[in-house]
Parts: structure tokens; sequence; C-alpha cells
């Protein structure tokens, strides 16, 4: 199947959506999103109207309160809204495609009905606990623990760089219940944020994506339901790397709309700045940087919504969602860089838009499994 051709065209609704996230990102996210960025304020408003828009759940079927579109649909949104806002994009793509998409593939009935609709429809934000101070790329390595007690877990321990950890009411936490039985000892469980024994600490202070709120997260004897756990005993980490496959697509998008934006920026301004008695664009040195960039990006666009595609046709989507990540997160990196370079001094300053895209590209490296992280899940496949 992997093999299987792709032949895939965007419709009328893909051309909709695509449009109704860039005006949304134009008209509502730009405004203010360079005192966001520079006050780490967490953009709350903005994300109560992409919620009521069902940009928060995209991926959900209409039953549990989303919009039921596919995934190449979550992609083009996912663009556009990076390209302006990452803050933005990475709240939306943690509730979109771990959140939500984990609860519906996995959640009870009663799970669904009490947490999913909620989170799709945007009233509640959701988070996804996996990494801890010494458990990030060796995820494996739990060591917050979940202690079976007949009807409820005990849980206990810290989580770390947790993404919407402040604003979101729901968690997803993973914690080990069973330590002899590593991977397969560890648990899934929904956590109310407010649950008693839970305590938030104070918000990171970042390079990028600095609105978004990271915290970790401490947990103390907190009492969860057995009636909250996702899936069988055990099935905890093979939860998280399954929800990951599908977030490490909507962090592809994320790095691909920063790459874009960046790049769109660029474009504009070569052709209105003037050295040497013409525009910059006329330069030849410019015209080829331009040029790779605009080759890179399409590369990652095509990677990405190869990858979309191939979880809407259900197929594995693992190796292909893990390359489009590296792929365009990378691409972001180099090309944010350029489009600064392309806009000289004023590309160092705030007001060009150009600095803060360089700042948020380099995330995108690093979380969702490091360039390095995704290379082993490609290697494993391509050597299986
Ligand atoms: N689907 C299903 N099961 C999977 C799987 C997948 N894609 N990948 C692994 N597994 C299973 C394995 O089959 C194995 O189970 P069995 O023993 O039954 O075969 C089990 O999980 C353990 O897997 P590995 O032995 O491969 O584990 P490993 O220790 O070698 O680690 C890894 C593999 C790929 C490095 C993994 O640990 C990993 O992905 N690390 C990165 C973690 C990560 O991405 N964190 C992101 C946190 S969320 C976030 O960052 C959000 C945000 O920023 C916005
Ligand atoms: P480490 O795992 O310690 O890695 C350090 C370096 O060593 C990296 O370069 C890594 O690639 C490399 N390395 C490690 N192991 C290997 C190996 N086997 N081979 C080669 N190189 C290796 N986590 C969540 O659970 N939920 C969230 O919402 C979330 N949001 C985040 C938001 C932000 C802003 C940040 C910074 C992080 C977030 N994370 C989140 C955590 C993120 O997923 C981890 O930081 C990431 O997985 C890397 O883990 P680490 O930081 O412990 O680095």
């Amino acid at each position: 199947t992997r093999y299987k051709k792709m032949n895939y065209q965007l419709t009328a609704e893909h051309l909709m959506i695509r449009q109704a996230a860039r005006d949304f990102a134009v008209n509502e996210l730009l405004p203010g999103v360079i005192a966001r960025d520079e006050h780490q304020q967490f953009p709350a408003e903005q994300i109560k109207k992409l919620g009521e828009l069902g940009f928060m759940g995209m991926m959900v079927d209409p039953r549990y309160g989303g919009a039921g579109l596919d995934t190449i649909s979550y992609t083009l949104a996912m663009e556009e809204i990076s390209k302006i806002d990452a803050s933005v994009s990475v709240c939306m793509s943690v509730n979109n495609s771990l959140v939500c998409w984990g609860l519906e593939n996995f959640g009870t009935e009663e799970q669904k009905q009490q947490y999913l609709i909620p989170l799709a429809t945007g009233q509640v934000i959701g988070a996804f606990l996996l990494s801890e101070p010494e458990a990030g790329s060796d995820a494996t390595s739990q060591r917050t623990t979940a202690e079976d007690k007949g009807d409820h877990y005990l849980l206990n321990g810290t989580k770390n760089w947790i993404t919407n950890g402040n604003s979101a009411g729901v968690y997803l936490v993973i914690a080990q219940t069973h330590p002899e039985k590593g991977s397969k000892g560890i648990n899934a469980l929904i956590v109310d944020k407010h649950a008693p024994g839970i305590t938030v600490g104070a918000k990171e202070n970042k390079l990028g994506i600095r609105g978004s709120d990271t915290h970790s997260i401490m947990f103390q004897d907190v009492k969860v339901p057995k009636a909250n756990r996702i899936g069988e005993d055990g099935f905890g980490f093979k939860f998280a790397m399954k929800t990951l496959a599908g977030g490490r697509i909507g962090i592809a998008s994320q790095a691909l709309g920063i790459a874009s934006g960046a790049y769109e920026l660029a474009l504009q301004y070569a052709k209105q700045r003037k050295a040497f008695g013409k525009e910059i664009s006329q330069h030849q040195a410019i015209q080829f940087k331009l040029a790779d960039m605009a080759t890179q990006i399409e590369a990652a666009r095509l990677l990405v919504h190869k990858a979309a595609w191939e979880k809407d046709q259900h197929l594995d989507y693992t190796l292909s969602g893990s390359m489009a990540k590296v792929f365009a997160s990378e691409t972001a990196m180099a090309v944010t860089v350029e489009a600064v370079q392309i806009h000289g001094g004023y590309g160092y300053v705030k007001e060009y838009h150009v600095e803060r895209l360089m700042r948020d590209a380099k995330i995108t490296q690093i979380y969702e499994g490091t360039s390095e992280v995704q290379r082993i899940v490609i290697s494993r496949a391509i050597l299986a």
C-alpha cells in the first residue's frame, strides 16, 4: 500500500476552507500578533472565535460537534493560520490532531459525549501530556505514575513543556501503571484540569511561539476515575504513538505555513525594495534565493498533502507523516533565515514579521518528535 498512487485534487470545498482560514488569519490574527508575541499573551479571544468557526474540531464527526472534514482540509487551514500566527496554530494542532483525534478514535461513547463534544466545538481546550523533565525523546521512560487503586488511579509526577497547559480544561495524561511491563504498562487518562492535587507551573519564557501557553504540570495524589482510562489497561504508549503519528502531520503543516508566510513576505519585499538602481528582485542572488525557497516549500507541501491523503485513505501514514514533519520543519528554518536576509536590516526588526517567523520556525524541529526522532522513525520503516 505504501506505493499506492496518490491521486488527489483540491476540491471546491478545500479551496473554500483555505480561503476562510486565510481571511480569519488576516482579519483576526494579524492585528496584534506582534504585541501578543512580545507580551507572551495567550490568544484566548482568537481561539474562541476559531472554535466558533469549527476550526478546533475540524476532523471530528458532526455527531460529536466537529466539522466532519478530511485531513487535507485540516492541513490547508493549519498552513494559512501558521503563515500569520504559529502561537494560535500550535493550540489548534494539539486540540485537533492529538486531543480530539485521540478521543474520537479510542475513547468510549461516554468519554466522547462528556469530553469530545466540548473540545470539538471549542468550548474547552485540550492538552496532551507525554513529556517529562527526564522523558522527552525517550518517551517510554515515564516517571509519572498512575497507581491502580481499584475504582480509580492515583496520579503522581510532573509533566513538562505542556502546550495549552494553563488554558486547557481537559488533559490527556500518559503515565506508568506497571513499571515492570515497560511501554506496555503505560496508560492514557482523561484528567480534569481542576481536579484537586494539580499545580500548574509558571509559563515558559520562550524563543518563539511566545503567545502559546507552555507550562509544567505537577500531580500530587490526583484521583482519576477508572472510567477515564482510554483503551485497555496498558494501551497508553501505543495511544500516544498512534496519536502523535497524525499530530506530526499537523506540525508539518504548521512548519509549511511558517515557511510560506515568510516566503510571501520576502517575495513582496524583493519587488519593492530598490538597491543599485533596481528592485532587489532584479539581482540574480535574490532571484536564486526566492527560487530555492519556492522549490523547498512546494516539496514540503507535497509531502504534507501526501501524508494527509494517506490518512484520509486509511493507509499507514507513519512514514509519510515523519517525512513531512522533518522536511517541512527544516524548510521552515532555512526559508525563514533567507526571508530575514532578503529584508536586510528591516528583517531584523519586529514590524516586518519575518524575525518572528524565524524564531517560531525553530520549535517545529523540536516538538512532536525532534528531527532526530523523525529520522529514527523513517529509518526503522525503510529498513524494516
Ligand atoms: N504506532 C503504534 N505503535 C507504536 C508506534 C506507532 N507509530 N511506534 C511505536 N509503537 C509501539 C511499538 O510497536 C512498541 O510496542 P511493542 O513492544 O508492542 O512492539 C512500543 O510502542 C514501544 O516502541 P519502541 O520500542 O519503538 O520505543 P522506543 O523507546 O524505541 O521509542 C520513539 C521510539 C519513536 C523514539 C518514541 O519514543 C518517540 O516517538 N519519541 C518522541 C516523543 C514525542 O514525539 N513527543 C512529543 C510530545 S507531544 C508534543 O510535543 C506536542 C507539541 O509539542 C505541540
Ligand atoms: P531530549 O530528548 O533530551 O533530546 C535532546 C537532544 O538529543 C535532541 O536534539 C534529540 O533529538 C537528541 N536525541 C535524543 N535521543 C536521541 C537518539 N536516540 N538519537 C539521536 N538523537 C537523540 N510535550 C508534550 O508532551 N506535550 C506538549 O504539549 C508539548 N509541547 C511543547 C511545547 C514546546 C514549546 C516545547 C519546547 C516542547 C513541547 N513538548 C511537549 C515537549 C517536546 O515534545 C520535547 O521537548 C521533545 O520531544 C524533545 O524532548 P527533550 O526536550 O526532553 O529533548
